[in-house]
């Protein structure tokens, strides 16, 4: 027993997501294309609501934050996943294991935060619209993000502090494809009963809570929309729709991988690849495609590219 407590642990072994060669090509040009799209999609509204003076309000302000986040959330597992695909001993080091769960659960976290505040925005916008301009004036918009940052920060440091101290010493296999605080502390030699609940209900009950409070305040504001029913009715009805499914299609992974009782390896797989590749490349399309203003400003932006091009 002594004698298994003196190795140390210094790298994790992750999982493979599939076998066949075949499944190896097909898993490694969609998880390419997503990641390119990704990369492009969300950089895209970032430039457009950055560049455009017309898409500077609390929406888009937000909308290009949360786009951020799915930049970052996707590029600290995707590349990772991806150049594993064909390599067949997945060794991944301590340190850039306890990195990837540090990063994953700051921008999970201030994701979280921000689409609380997209749906406060269109609260106050639907429900209050005469105090709207008041309520979410700039300061306050800054002041949501900056809290979104605080507390995305102090979500991860609180489970990492824990995790980054607590003993290994092998078995090292993840059981993953990627590093996540539920899967590590598992491989701890102690008994980490008390710390898995910590995780359970920092992780998994705030997801929970977040789920059940945004679905309900969304529930709320189309109610108030129905019953003030105008010529926007529609209009509103697609956005809250958009933003509808980007918290269903944040979240239900995120409680999945944190709540449920009893892992399954496949579904497990199933959902990080929603959070981590499917969420932020729909983010864009959803919140983009249905929405007037934004291909306004991308067409006037297009527009100035091109005779800049003109011009040089
Ligand atoms: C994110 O929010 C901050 C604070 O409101 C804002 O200054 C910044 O431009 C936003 N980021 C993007 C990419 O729009």
């Amino acid at each position: 027993m002594d004698q298994v407590n003196d190795t140390v642990v210094t790298e994790f072994v992750l999982l493979g997501l599939v076998q066949s060669l075949g499944a190896r090509l097909v898993l490694f040009l969609f998880l390419l294309l997503f990641f390119v799209g990704i990369i492009l999609g969300n950089l895209l509204i970032v430039l457009t609501v950055l560049l455009d003076p017309h898409l500077h309000s609390p929406m888009y302000v937000l909308l290009a934050n949360l786009s951020l986040m799915d930049v970052g959330l996707s590029s600290t597992t995707v590349p990772r996943i991806i150049s594993d695909i064909f390599s067949d001993c997945k060794v991944i080091s301590f340190r850039s294991c306890m990195i990837q769960m540090f990063f994953i659960h700051v921008m999970g976290g201030v994701e979280m935060l921000l689409l609380i505040a997209m749906a406060y925005d269109r609260y106050t916008a639907i429900c209050k619209p005469l105090y709207y301009l008041t309520i979410m004036n700039p300061k306050m918009c800054v002041l949501l993000i900056v809290t979104a940052w605080v507390i995305g920060v102090i979500h991860a440091v609180s489970q990492f502090v824990f995790v980054i101290n607590l003993p290994f010493c092998g078995p090292n296999n993840v059981g993953s494809f990627y590093c996540d605080f539920p899967r590590v502390i598992k491989l701890a030699c102690m008994d980490t009963y008390r710390l898995e609940f910590v995780v359970t209900a920092n992780s998994g009950f705030i997801s929970m809570g977040t789920f059940f409070l945004l679905i309900v305040s969304y529930i709320f504001i189309l109610v108030t929309v129905r019953q003030n029913s105008s010529n926007d009715l529609s209009k509103a009805f697609f956005t809250l729709s958009a933003h509808i499914t980007a918290v269903v299609l944040f979240f239900a992974p995120c409680m999945f991988l944190y709540v449920w009782p009893f892992p399954t390896k496949s579904l497990d797989k199933f959902f990080a690849i929603v959070d981590f590749v499917v969420t932020p490349v729909l983010n864009p399309a959803i919140y983009t495609l249905r929405n007037k203003d934004m291909k306004l400003a991308m067409r006037r932006l297009s527009q100035q590219v091109a005779s800049f091009m003109e011009m040089t």
